[in-house]
């Protein structure tokens, strides 16, 4: 490797700073260091910057785009409450395509879960169940489960190959749980692992950061970094040879969420969607949540900092919140369209600048914490891929049956942390034994109430967990529970119902 060269372009570029510490770095931090700033390439890096802090400006100065946005209009729109006579239909339909071996899910899971602030990947974490399963096992059952549907519906074996996206900072932990764990019954040939790329830290300045003398401050770039990894992994090629036609994206942290989703995927294969959005209703004006409208005349995910509150709190007609589809990052492709993004498209899409405060080595060589933000890091979002479908569609769901993201840590706040992620797969499993006829009472043969007693803080629901290997959604518990009495706590697994030990089970 050419230091001097290296220098060379570095100068040119504006970013010499960073090998300031070389003489200084042992034999392996500095080849490091160098094998590092070698991998970049500084001049597309400032011009990333520039365009991220130009939209970054003139996003802040304008007006906001209350005036350019229209709501989800009826005719794009699938809802898996307002359409349940369609929902056999789209699902019959999705089953064919997974029976055919056309579908495929991609998880999102190079974030860094700051906010959980585990040293692992956020896939990896227990939330607590009775099972003790991670979100990982859970996502992995609920594939083996759909193969073994699609086989008994069409008779023939199929596979849905998953795709794990993963980045610098989670990828060798995620292989090795995945073989530690023998890829939790699914064939490790179709369990394919690829590493999103990363960007440094930048000051305000355009200064790329250093978090120690002999390495830079790096981030993954976002979970539309997706684009750019399937471009540079080959990632399409390989659903191609699979046959691969349509792909479910999704994110690692919804434990609710419903994998290659029969219903979702028939529904926007019926539609010859190129795109779909999964989204739930957004219940209040304030809730922080992206939702999908258009733009415009364009679709795309708008935050809830875009637009006035006086928007936010626009009803229709039906006393429904007129911008409603709240985006829960479970999306529809279809390969062809992503080829497309990936050929045509991608350049064009800018970083989004994520104002931070970024320790970094100062140019005294001392650590610096700083206490106002010093930089910004730069991400690509997953959605702002919609503005280039040709038919885009959204499906609506019920939060309660597929939307309970982890975000936080139990201690930082109530909101999307471990316990409410558990909680709510507490319930919905509740729920699907007492539609499957099954009754819960306590320790003197009392009827438990249907709907549980969760208004006091504190409160948990009943204990009741069911395997991924046993339902899906729901379905074929009948013969485990119809008109039976039941113990909490109760788990249902590939061995059986096993309830409270005082009942003599
Ligand atoms: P979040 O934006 O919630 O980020 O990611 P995070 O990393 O999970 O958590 P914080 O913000 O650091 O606390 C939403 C989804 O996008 C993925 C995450 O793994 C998660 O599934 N993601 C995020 C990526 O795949 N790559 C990224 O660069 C960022």
């Amino acid at each position: 490797m050419d230091v001097n060269n290296l220098r060379q372009s570095l100068a040119e570029a504006g970013q010499s700073h960073v090998l300031q510490y070389l003489d200084e770095l042992s034999e392996s931090q500095r080849s490091h260091l160098l094998e590092e700033v070698q991998s970049l390439d500084f001049t597309e890096l400032n011009g990333f910057f520039r365009r991220a802090m130009d939209g970054f400006s003139a996003s802040s100065s304008q007006d906001k785009v209350d005036a350019r946005m229209e709501a989800v209009p009826r005719e794009v729109l699938g809802s898996a409450t307002r359409d349940r006579e369609l929902l056999p239909e789209w699902e019959a339909q999705g089953f064919t395509q997974i029976a055919d071996g056309k579908v495929a899910v991609l998880l999102l899971a190079g974030g860094q879960g700051t906010r959980l602030g585990v040293s692992y990947p956020k896939g990896m974490y227990d939330v607590g169940l009775p099972s003790h399963k991670s979100l990982f096992q859970i996502q992995a059952e609920r594939i083996l489960k759909l193969q073994r549907l699609a086989k008994e519906r069409h008779g023939k074996d199929c596979i849905i190959p998953w795709y794990i996206m993963t980045s610098g900072r989670t990828m060798e932990s995620t292989h090795d749980y995945f073989q530690k764990h023998h890829y939790f019954g699914l064939e490790k040939e179709n369990l394919i692992l690829f590493q999103q790329g990363m960007l440094p830290a930048m000051s305000f300045e355009g200064k790329v950061l250093l978090e120690e003398k002999g390495k830079l401050s790096m981030a993954p770039d976002g979970n539309g970094g997706l684009y750019r990894a399937l471009g540079a992994h080959g990632v399409l090629k390989d659903m191609e040879k699979r046959g691969i036609e349509y792909i479910h994206v999704y994110c690692v942290d919804n434990i609710l969420v419903k994998v290659a989703d029969p219903v979702f995927i028939g529904f926007c294969v019926s539609k010859e969607a190129d795109c779909g959005a999964k989204v739930v209703e957004k219940m209040n004006p304030t809730e922080p949540v992206g939702v999908v409208c258009r733009v415009d005349g364009v679709y795309q995910v708008v935050e809830y900092s875009e637009i006035t509150l006086a928007t936010a709190q626009k009803r229709s007609a039906d006393g429904r919140l007129m911008y409603n589809a709240g985006n829960i990052a479970n999306h529809f492709f279809t390969r062809e369209f992503l080829q497309q993004v990936v050929e045509v498209h991608e350049p064009q899409l800018q970083h989004h600048v994520a104002v931070k405060k970024i320790p970094y080595m100062d140019t005294q060589g001392s650590l610096t914490h700083p206490e106002k933000p010093n930089g910004i890091k730069m991400e690509k979002f997953v959605f702002d891929i919609f503005q280039f479908a040709k038919k885009f569609v959204v499906f609506e769901v019920l939060r309660e049956e597929e939307f309970s993201p982890l975000k936080n840590a139990d201690s930082q706040n109530g909101k999307d942390n471990p316990s409410t992620a558990r909680h709510a797969l507490l319930s919905l499993h509740h729920c699907w034994v007492l539609n499957a006829g099954g009754h819960f009472v306590d320790e003197n043969g009392t009827h438990l109430p249907a709907i549980p007693l969760m208004q006091e803080a504190g409160d948990v629901p009943i204990q009741c967990e069911i395997s991924p290997l046993v339902s899906y959604a729901g379905e074929g518990l009948e013969h485990y529970v119809k008109n039976k009495e039941l113990h909490a706590p109760l788990t249902i697994d590939e061995h059986g119902i096993h309830q409270s030990v005082r009942n003599g089970l």
